[in-house]
Order: C-alpha cells, then structure tokens, then sequence
C-alpha cells in the first residue's frame, strides 16, 4: 500500500519542485531583469497551484519557497553588495610569460607523452560558477582567491549562462572568463562620453565595473558574455581536461571552439602563430593563449606552487610597438573646456592601423615621461586600444634623440598658460590633472560641444543637425549658443553649400518638434556640467519648473536623491551667469517646455523627503511600481533592503519574514498600505 501512496505521490511532489523553481525564475525576470516571461495570471495561477500543494504535502514546507516570500528586486545582497563566499577550491592565477622560449622549457619538463591543450587566453575577469543537482546557485568573483563576492543576479543576465543544466553530477564547479565584447565596449564608452562619465581604458575595466553593478537591469543592458575553461568537483565525467570541457559544452555551458589538444612543440608553435592574427576578428578581448596538461592524473602529479599550478602555463602576446618621431604636441580642447595634450607622431603601421596622433592626457603624464618635442618614443597598441607612448628612445643610434641643437634651443616642454582656442587663461581645479579653459560661452569648441550636446537624440534629439552641420553654420556665424538654433531662418540654410531647400525645411522641421521635448530633458539639453539624464530627471520632479529650479536653495538641491554638492553647486553657478539667463530666456520665448507639463510625472508634495523606504509584501490598492512611483513624486527615497536608516517599511500581505525581523531588530516602524495613503493625502 505505501509503495502504491508514494507512487501516486510522487509527480505531485515533482510538480511542487518544478513550480518553485519556475516561480523564483519568474520572479527574477519580472522583479530584477524587468523582462517577465509569465503573464500576471499565469503567474497568479500557479502560484495556487504550489499553494494548494504544498496544502497537501505539509512534510515538503520550505521556508524559501515562492509561496512564502515576495519577488525581490534586490535579490540575496546585503547592506555592502554583495554576498562574500569562500570558494571551495583555492581560485589560482596562471604563470605567464612572453618568451617562446620559456614555453619551449616548460615543455620539455613534461612528461614525454604529455598531450597539451591550447586555448585562448580571454581577457576578463575570472568566475566561478556553482552548481547544485543543476542548478547555478552561486557565482563568485575571484576576490583575494579565498573568498570572492556572490554575483549571481548579474552573472544570470548572461543568455549563455544556464541557469538549470540536466544529467549532470550533484555537485561541481565551472570556471571561466566573463567579459565585455569589444561591440558592447565601444558603445558603453560612447554613451559615456556623451554623459561626461569618465571613460572605460579597455573592455576588462567595463567588464570589471559591470560585474559589479548593484542593478542587474543595468548588467544586462550592458552585455556581458562568458566563456568557460575548467571543470572541478568531485566525481566528474572523463580522466582528461579536454574530453570535461567537451561534455561541458554537450550540457550546454559556453565552451570556445578554439580548444585544440597538441602534441609536439610544433603544433604548440602554430596555434599561437595562428591565434596571434586571428584573434583580431574575435568578438571578445584575449591576451594570448593557456597551454595546460591534457591528463588529470599527470596534473595531479606535477601538481601547484602556492599560486599557480605546474600544469599549466600562459603564453601573453606582445603588446605591438613601434619606435617613431614626435613631431609635435598640440592642445584640443574639449566641450568642457579641458585642454588635452595630444601627440602628432611620425605616421607608423600598428596592429593594423596607421597611427599618427596619441593623447599624452595631461601635464602630469608627460612630465613623468620627460618628453619633449623631436623626441623619438616608443609606441604600442596592446590590450588598449587606443595607442600610447610608452617610454623615449634616448639612444636609438640610427635615430638620435634629443640632439643638441634642441637642448640650446631649448624645446622643453612647457604647457601653454592660456587657452589655445581662445586665449582665456586656463585654470587648475585642486585635485584635478587637467587644465580647463573657463571661458565657457565664448570659447569656440566649448560653444559648438554645447550645441551637439543641445540635438542630440536624449536631449532635444533635433533631426538634420549634425555634428558637420553645427561646425558649418557655427563658421558662418549662424550659431553661436544653442538659443541661437530658434531664430535660424530657411533662407540662410538653404543658401550653404551642400543644403538647399529641403535640407533646410527638414532641420526647421526637427527644430520645431523640439518644442515638444519635456522639461527633463530640455534641462538635460542645457548641459549643466554633471546633470546626467537621470538626475535630470530626479532634479525635475522635484522643481516641476525651470522658474522654481532657478531660485533652489543648495540644501533643496542636494535633499535630491543622486545630487550631491558638486552637482548643487554647478546648477547654482550656472543660474548666477548672465549668459545663461539670458539664453533661458530666449528658449524660453521661442516655446520650449519648461515646466512639467499634465502627462509627466510631478513632485506632489515634500511629505516624504528625507524619507527611506522599503516596500515588502502585495497590496490591494496598487502595484509595488506605483507605490515607488508615489514615494518618488512625494520627495521620499525607496531603498532595497532594510537598514537603520530605513525610515519605514510599507508593508503589504506576506511581507518577507527576513525582512520582517530585521526591521524589528533596528526598531524600524511597519507602515500598512493605509496607513500610508492616509499619510499622502
Ligand atoms: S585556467 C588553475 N584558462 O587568466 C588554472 N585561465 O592570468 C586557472 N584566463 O585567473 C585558470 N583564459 O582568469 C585559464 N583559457 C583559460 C583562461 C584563463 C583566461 C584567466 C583566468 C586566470 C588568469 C591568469
């Protein structure tokens, strides 16, 4: 008769498995990634379903099951970010080196039959990846090699990461790279620029900054990918590395195809050879090629060094470099005003392209060169993409540098005192590297950035006026200043070169649906040094007009969630100069929106400034988006995870247990829905 029950028990008891873990990866697309793949009653649906079950079957409770706990959108990190782990198994580094012929010795120290596996060496940040009866449970950073940090919420925002494997053993561990495609790189760079944020040197940095984002939408937005290279646990299929990465890539992990087992110096030689060309045409950044000893037992025997093991070995390809004349240094100066120095060098191939300018960045940077003009240097292109003067040949024979007629004639180098453009005198902010033009309305390129900035697509997103055209009609003296964009006439545009008439109705056209562009982002247009799009829109629903915004006190401002006294201070200064009053006002006149118009979102009251908030549990009268929505527009801040800051927690049906207890052990209050909406009226 048991056997009978247990047989009839049994896909039920399936069935409560398989939903709660459809449910929390429901809950993770719709809370965390924004990306719900249930409907709301398909949800709700087997929501009941796993209740009515587990109804049935008390003996399978589980405190961690969908049916006890909300979504979270700040899923399993703490107060710092994020979970720390010790990892099981020590993460080590590799030995590496940039002689072939020290991987000629390393092999030849192996033992005779020794099959060798070469693969790529990737250029990221290494992950370990945990998984439990298939399931990713963890994902940790390398940290100290000891202990990493648990990003599990951005690793899943990798499409090629599973996130559920089958057949697998109960328990083992996948290691790789996580990296950032040069593609995803150029863009996020790009946007960055655009935003005035400082700019990521190489796609390792962007990988590094991303995987540690707190907000997994963001991750994802970015792009991640992730190749995996080693296998470790106990009991695990195949007595080889190569034949475990093969049944890794069966399961479906994401494997490089470039995984090839050598057996003579030879073949060693020729997958470098080739992969030093052809890893230009990868999607992803590599740094050279690991070579590592095919049989396990063999690794077991050479064994490890304290930081590296003796079975493997990294072969790193040459940064490219090239010894070449600096003609010249020559200032640009960007659209804030900061003067960069900038090499003009004798024109040399380098990895492919013909180099001839390089940023020397700032003063500090070419004084701890000791660079001067007519020097010959040394130049490469590695890992970073942008090509840098690395050191000064002072005794190249065939190219002398520094010769004597410069020293009498004393070309040392001295950073101009005023700007090149404009002739302002430049200033030094304390604690900055760079010089900066202050002459921000009346310094040409300064003037034509602002104006670029002004069209562009998240700003006023006005068609027609491109970069090209800008320049044009700022030599022709149309533009000076972005108001000016109001009063272009069709007859002075349609008489340029290269515009006509049409050219010029299309330009007006996108001029006038310009008007139409909400007060958030026309005061993002405005290109108030560190008003980003976001805080532009945080600053706007707050001053729900551009005539309140003009008159805010600092505390007002910095009260705003993301303004800080830096930004505070630049949009004070920016409403003291009379330019840019005077430019207001001409926006202004010509019908732009400045102020919230009904359809966007306001600040309705201040009752909840200064406020932190945690939502927890479901509520009847709104969505928990509505509820963030309301603290927002009410001045207050919704906070993730319970603090002693918090101020309150809104708390709805089956709020989190955990976060229930914590709000009690730091006394902070529980607020019911009603009690809040009371609290807004
Ligand atoms: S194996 C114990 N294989 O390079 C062996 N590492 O400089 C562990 N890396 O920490 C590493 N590509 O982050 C291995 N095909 C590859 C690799 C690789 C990149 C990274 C890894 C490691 C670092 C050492």
């Amino acid at each position: 008769m048991g056997d009978l029950f247990s047989q009839i028990e049994q896909p039920e008891r399936e069935e409560i498995l398989a939903l709660r873990k459809e449910l929390e990866d429901a809950n993770y697309r719709y809370y965390v990634l924004n990306m719900p793949t249930l409907s709301d009653r398909e949800f709700d649906e087997k929501l009941r379903r796993l209740q009515d079950l587990e109804a049935q079957y008390p003996d399978m409770f589980d405190k961690n099951s969908p049916t006890q706990h909300v979504g979270s959108d700040l899923a399993k990190k703490n107060d710092k970010g994020f979970e720390q782990v010790t990892h099981r198994y020590p993460m080590l580094s590799l030995a590496n080196t940039y002689s072939l012929e020290e991987i000629q010795d390393w092999l030849h120290k192996l033992p005779s039959d020794a099959e060798i596996v070469c693969e790529l060496k990737y250029d990221g940040l290494s992950i370990s990846l945990w998984y439990e009866n298939g399931d990713l449970v963890k994902a940790v950073t390398r940290g100290d090699g000891q202990k990493g940090d648990n990003v599990i919420d951005n690793i899943k925002t990798i499409a090629s990461v599973p996130w559920h494997v089958d057949g697998v053993p109960a328990q083992f561990e996948m290691r790789g790279e996580v990296l950032l495609p040069w593609e995803s790189f150029e863009r996020l760079n790009r946007e960055r620029e655009e935003q005035e944020e400082p700019l990521f040197a190489n796609p390792r940095n962007a990988a590094s900054g991303t995987l540690k984002l707190l907000d997994p939408k963001e991750v994802k937005r970015r792009g991640l990918t992730c190749y995996l290279y080693y296998m470790l646990g106990e009991n695990l299929p195949a007595d080889n590395h190569f034949d475990r990465l093969q049944t890794a890539k069966k399961w479906g992990f994401p494997v490089s195809d470039a995984v090839k087992v050598s057996r003579s110096l030879d073949e060693v030689n020729e997958y470098i050879r080739y992969w030093d060309t052809e890893r230009k045409n990868l999607p992803v950044a590599t740094d050279g090629i690991v070579l590592k000893v095919n049989n396990l037992q063999q690794q077991q025997s050479l064994g490890y060094t304290a930081k590296t093991p003796r079975w493997a070995i990294a072969y790193k390809f040459p940064a490219e470099r090239q010894l070449t004349k600096l003609k010249q240094i020559t200032y640009q100066v960007g659209r804030t005003g900061v003067v960069t120095p900038v090499a003009n060098l004798e024109p040399i191939q380098l990895s492919g392209t013909i180099v001839q300018r390089a940023t020397l960045h700032n003063e500090d940077f070419i004084r701890s060169l000791d660079l001067h003009e007519g020097d010959m240097v040394w130049v490469e292109k590695g890992g970073e993409i942008i090509p840098k003067i690395v050191s000064v040949e002072h005794n190249a024979a065939s190219s002398p540098s520094r010769d004597a007629t410069e020293t009498q004639q004393g070309s040392e180098f001295a950073f101009p005192t005023n700007c090149p453009e404009c002739g302002t005198p430049l200033v030094r902010v304390e604690g900055e590297a760079a010089w900066r033009c202050p002459n921000e309305s009346g310094c040409a390129p300064q003037q034509i950035g602002k104006i670029v900035h002004f069209v562009s697509r998240k700003a006023m997103n006005i068609d027609g006026l491109g970069e090209e055209t800008i320049d044009l009609f700022f030599r022709e003296g149309l533009l000076r200043n972005i108001a000016d964009i109001y009063s272009l006439r069709k007859e002075d545009i349609a008489r340029l070169e290269g515009l006509g008439d049409k050219s010029a109705d299309n330009i007006l056209a996108g001029i006038e649906a310009s008007k139409q562009v909400p007060w958030a982002r026309v005061l993002f247009a405005l290109g108030i040094r560190m008003v980003g799009e976001t805080t532009a829109k945080k600053i706007t629903r707050r001053f729900t007009s551009i005539d309140t915004l003009q008159w805010a006190k600092k505390e007002e401002l910095t009260a705003i969630d993301d303004v800080g006294d830096q930004i505070a201070d630049n949009i004070i200064a920016y409403f003291m100069d009379m330019n840019n009053l005077e430019i207001v006002n001409r926006l202004r006149q010509a019908g732009l929106q400045m102020e919230t118009s009904g359809g966007e979102q306001q600040t309705a009251s201040d009752k909840l400034a200064g406020k932190s908030i945690v939502i927890s549990g479901t509520f009847a009268h709104h969505g928990r988006d509505e509820y963030k929505e309301l603290i927002e527009i009410h001045s207050g801040k919704n906070v993730g995870s319970v603090s002693k800051k918090t101020s309150f927690i809104l708390a709805g049906e089956n709020m989190g247990p955990e976060k229930r207890k914590k709000a009690e052990s730091l006394g902070v209050p529980l607020v019911t829905e009603e009690e809040f909406l009371a609290m807004l009226q």
